[in-house]
């Protein structure tokens, strides 16, 4: 392995970014090969047949490209549709994302979690199984967002959102049946931690946003066995797949994640 081979985080759009700013606080030499789907953006829409199909044929031409150490599938719907198979493609490890159930379970005190994913997300039985290995009884109750991931992305290109989106959605998932008395909510989208002082603003106080980006990090440096403690430090690159968006609207919010260069797969 060459000492720069860089670690690939994979996302649909900028929801990974989530997961990278947890990995540059733990690593902040750690090289990066950053990747948005923006041509299959959103996921969430897609069939599992779409999902399955189109993400490990992708991680493939990466991976060939560009030569990492590790790949982290940093977006739920994929991991929770693609982990098996894209493991099964790949020859080098593979981290994924699947919503944090588990520390959920252990904080809340009401038993009552809330959960925001994309709609293809909440449906997985992957959500399901969480919840029966590691959810210790309590209620689990799935709304899906999608306008968020659209919002996540709005916000990275500089644009304003309305606080609107942010009120809908805490209303819809407080309205749900059975919501009485959640105290804790997960975010199962990599977008929506991107988003969590919006939503704070809009949920009652004592409602808390849980996501699963730090423990993915520490799990990826196990992985790597280093901390790039002793490398020089690299310029992220940022790879998107070629659609209508300019990846160049996102240079300034791309910045502080030290993605400085641009390239088209
Ligand atoms: N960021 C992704 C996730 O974690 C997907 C968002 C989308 O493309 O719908 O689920």
């Amino acid at each position: 392995m060459l000492p720069a081979a860089p670690i690939l985080l994979f996302d649909s759009g900028v929801g990974g970014l989530s997961i990278l700013r947890a990995l540059k606080k733990a690593a902040p030499h750690a090289p990066i090969v950053y990747a948005a789907d923006f041509a299959g953006l959103p996921y969430g829409s897609k069939t599992e047949a779409e999902i399955a199909a189109r993400v490990p044929a992708l991680l493939g031409r990466l991976v060939e490209r560009y030569r990492p150490r590790l790949v982290t599938i940093a977006c739920n719907t994929a991991s929770t549709i693609a982990l098996p198979a894209v493991r099964a493609a790949l020859d080098i490890p593979v981290v994924g994302t699947v919503p944090a159930v588990k520390p959920a379970a252990l904080q809340t005190r009401s038993g009552v979690i809330g959960l925001i994913g994309t709609e293809a997300t909440i449906r997985q039985t992957y959500v399901d199984n969480l919840l029966r290995e590691h959810g210790r009884g309590a209620t689990l109750i799935r709304i899906a967002a999608p306008e968020l991931v659209e919002a996540a992305e709005r916000k990275l290109r500089g644009q304003a959102n309305d606080t609107a989106v942010f009120a809908g959605v805490i209303g819809r998932l407080l309205a749900a049946p059975d919501a009485e008395g959640m105290d804790i909510v997960v975010l199962a989208c990599t977008h929506f931690p991107l988003l969590t002082a919006e939503l704070a603003a809009a949920a009652p106080p004592g409602l808390r946003f849980i996501d699963g980006a730090d423990g993915i990090a520490r799990r990826i440096l196990h992985l790597c066995e280093t901390d790039f403690a002793d490398a020089p430090p690299a310029d992220g690159l940022f790879v998107s797949t070629g659609s209508g968006l300019d990846a160049s609207r996102y240079a300034e919010a791309l910045l502080p994640y030290g993605l400085t260069r641009f390239e088209t797969l």
